[in-house]
């Protein structure tokens, strides 16, 4: 099954979806990490989104489009989760037909809703283990020995440089602008699932896990 994960910066998608490929052995396509492991090999087209995404406003679709074609195209996975991606009418086209094009199509839109306030509160306390990709939370999932990773034991645990207030701004008007118009694009194709994202963690992934079972 492909499966994508809709909601807004810090809805909890990465998350999720670390969950489900543990747990369904679906490959995780997320653009955000493709992105920023572009702009850190320093090629050209790397400086140029670093600029973009640092300021919170989306990258052009034809390099988001180009990077998940590259990645569909060499692929033979049982199914995708796509993570931050699409984010605009023009990417979820794109999807259908790239999809479309190896006789798949998109299974299910799991919208993960939650409210501002709570996304604020996720963003500013969030860091990462720059190694596995473990995410964690000051408060809510705080490592179990402090700056070391519970998964891998690394100890690059690392703060992202576009969780500012500032840049929260800009990506949450560019989510409500830009992506949520595709709320409705999917809930008139019949693919849109919405769940409560302000519940726990294990919460979520349970009423996920309902929904992909009735897929
Ligand atoms: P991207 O990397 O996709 O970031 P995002 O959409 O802003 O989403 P986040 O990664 O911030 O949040 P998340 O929903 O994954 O939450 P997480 O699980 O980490 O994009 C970054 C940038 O890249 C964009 O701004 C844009 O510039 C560019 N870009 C990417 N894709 C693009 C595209 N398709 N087109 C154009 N540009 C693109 O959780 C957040 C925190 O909350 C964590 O600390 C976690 O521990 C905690 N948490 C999670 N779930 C819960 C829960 N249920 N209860 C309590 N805490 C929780
Ligand atoms: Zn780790």
């Amino acid at each position: 099954v492909n499966i994508i994960l809709l909601g807004p910066p810090g809805a909890g998608k990465g998350t999720q979806a670390r969950r489900l490929v543990d747990e369904r052995g679906l490959v995780q396509l997320s653009t955000g990490d493709m992105l920023r492991e572009a702009r850190s090999s320093g090629t050209e087209m790397g400086n140029v989104v670093a600029e973009v995404m640092d300021k919170g406003q989306l990258v052009t679709d034809e390099i988001v489009i180009g990077l998940i074609r590259e990645k569909l195209e060499g692929s033979d996975a049982p199914g995708f989760i796509f993570d931050g991606f699409p984010r605009t009418l023009a990417q979820a086209d794109a999807l259908g037909e790239l999809l479309d094009g190896m006789g798949q199509k998109v299974d299910g839109v799991v919208e993960m809703r939650v409210d501002d306030d709570a996304l604020v509160e996720r963003i500013s306390g969030r860091y990462t283990c720059g190694n596995c990709g473990e995410v964690y939370h000051d408060s809510t999932k705080p490592t179990k020995v402090e700056g070391v990773c519970d998964v891998c034991g690394s100890t690059d645990l690392r703060r992202r440089a576009d969780d500012n207030a500032e840049s929260l701004k800009t990506r949450l008007l560019e989510y409500y602008k830009k992506t949520s118009p595709l709320i409705g694009y999917y809930y008139a194709k019949g693919t849109l699932h919405p769940v409560d994202g302000m519940a726990a963690v294990d919460t979520v992934a349970g009423e996920m896990a309902g929904v992909l079972d009735r897929l």
